[in-house]
C-alpha cells in the first residue's frame, strides 16, 4: 500500500477538514482517508507523520459494465458493497459476478418499491450475494442495516449531512423516528450530542441501530426506546433541547408529544413533511402558528430546508422551528 504524510483530526471535523485541505491544495487525492485510533487520518502532501493508505480506484464503472452487458442501465445506487438496480432491470443474461466486480461491489440487488406504510419496509431483492446486511459509510459515519428489510434514502444525504453539522455538544435530543440512526448517529458522532433518545418501532431498524451505535463507538450516549412513539415519547417529557420528527409524508401525529418533550425553556423541533411545491411558504407559516398556539411559547421559523423532490410537484421539506 502507498505511504503518505497523514493529517489527523477528530471524526466530527473530518469532512470539513477534508474539504479545507482539498481547497488549499494540500490533499493527496489518490488515497483514501481512514480511521486511526479515535481519529481520522487524511492523506496530505507534507507533514511529520507517515502512514500506509489504500489507493482510490480510478475506474469508469459505466465503461466496465458496457463491456460485459448489452444495453446496460445508466444508473444504479450503491449501499456499502451492494450495487442496486431499479425494478424492471432485465438481468437474465448478466454474468452477475463480473457485473459486481465491474462496479467495484461484491453483491447485486434489485430495488422493488418501498412500502409507503410507516415502517418503510425496503423490498430489496438480492440477486447475487448472500444476505442483505451492509455497512454504508456516509459523512464519516458508518450505518449498518439489513438492506432487504430497511430502507436507506440516498436522496436524504444532504439532510443527514446538515444535521451532522449542527453543534449539538451538551444537548439532549429526542429522535422520534430514528430508524437505523439516520440522524441519531450524525448527532452523536459529528455533533457530539450529550445524549440521544432514539424512538423506533421496527425491530429490523432497531437491530441495525444497535449495531451502528456499537460500530461508531457511541452506544453509551444513546437510549433506544422500542415501540410506538405515541407511548415512548410520553416517558421523555421535559428532557430535550432538540426533537427530530423525521417521518414523511407527515409527522403530525407526534407534534404534540414533540412539544412536551422539550425542556421548559424550549428548544428546536425539526419537522419533516411532504408539501406541494406551490404551498411550501404557506405551510411553514401555518405550522409555525400551530406550534406557537399549541406550546404557548414563542415560535420562530429558523430555517426551511428543501430536501428533495418526493414525486412530481411534491417536495420533502424540513422546517427548523425554535420555541422559546
Ligand atoms: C422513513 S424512516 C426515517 C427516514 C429518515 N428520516 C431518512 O432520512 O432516511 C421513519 C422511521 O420511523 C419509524 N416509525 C414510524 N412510525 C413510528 C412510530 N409511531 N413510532 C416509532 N417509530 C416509528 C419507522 O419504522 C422508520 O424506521
Amino acid at each position: 500500500m502507498p505511504i503518505s504524510f497523514a493529517y489527523l483530526c477528530d471524526r466530527d471535523l473530518a469532512s470539513k477538514e477534508y474539504e479545507r485541505l482539498l481547497n488549499e491544495g494540500l490533499l493527496e487525492q489518490g488515497l483514501k482517508p481512514m480511521p486511526h485510533g479515535n481519529q481520522i487520518a487524511i492523506p496530505v502532501k507534507s507533514g511529520e507523520l507517515e502512514l500506509e493508505f489504500e489507493g482510490i480506484e480510478r475506474h469508469n464503472p459505466h465503461e466496465n459494465l458496457r463491456r460485459i452487458v448489452e444495453n446496460p442501465p445508466k444508473r444504479w445506487e450503491k449501499l456499502g458493497d451492494i450495487a442496486i438496480f431499479k425494478q424492471g432491470t432485465d438481468t437474465t443474461n448478466w454474468p452477475l459476478e463480473d457485473v459486481a466486480k465491474a462496479l467495484g461491489s461484491k453483491r447485486i440487488a434489485i430495488q422493488n418499491e418501498i412500502d409507503s406504510g410507516p415502517t418503510r419496509k425496503s423490498h430489496l431483492e438480492m440477486i447475487f450475494g448472500e444476505d442483505g446486511w451492509v455497512v454504508h459509510r456516509e459523512n464519516f459515519v458508518d450505518y449498518e442495516f439489513d438492506a432487504t428489510e430497511v430502507m436507506f434514502s440516498s436522496g436524504n444525504v444532504t439532510e443527514r449531512r446538515r444535521m451532522g453539522e449542527i453543534t449539538t455538544k451538551d444537548e439532549i435530543i429526542v429522535d422520534a423516528f430514528s430508524g437505523i440512526g439516520y440522524y441519531t448517529l450524525q448527532f452523536l458522532v459529528r455533533g457530539k450530542a450529550e445524549h440521544v433518545h432514539a424512538c423506533e418501532i421496527n425491530p429490523h431498524s432497531i437491530h441495525g441501530l444497535r449495531k451502528g451505535l456499537q460500530r461508531n463507538g457511541v452506544s453509551e450516549r444513546c437510549t433506544i426506546h422500542e415501540g410506538d412513539n405515541k407511548v415512548t415519547m410520553k416517558q421523555l417529557h421535559g428532557v430535550a433541547d432538540r426533537v427530530i420528527l423525521g417521518l414523511i409524508p407527515s409527522s403530525m401525529n407526534a407534534w404534540g408529544n414533540a412539544i412536551r418533550c422539550l425542556k421548559s425553556e424550549g428548544g428546536f423541533i425539526h419537522i419533516h413533511m411532504n408539501v406541494h411545491e406551490d404551498e411550501i411558504d404557506e405551510w411553514a407559516v401555518k405550522t409555525t402558528e400551530w406550534f406557537e398556539t399549541a406550546s404557548g411559547k414563542n415560535a420562530e421559523a429558523h430555517h426551511l430546508e428543501v430536501v428533495k423532490q418526493y414525486c412530481p410537484r411534491i417536495m420533502h421539506v424540513v422546517l427548523d422551528l425554535r420555541l422559546y
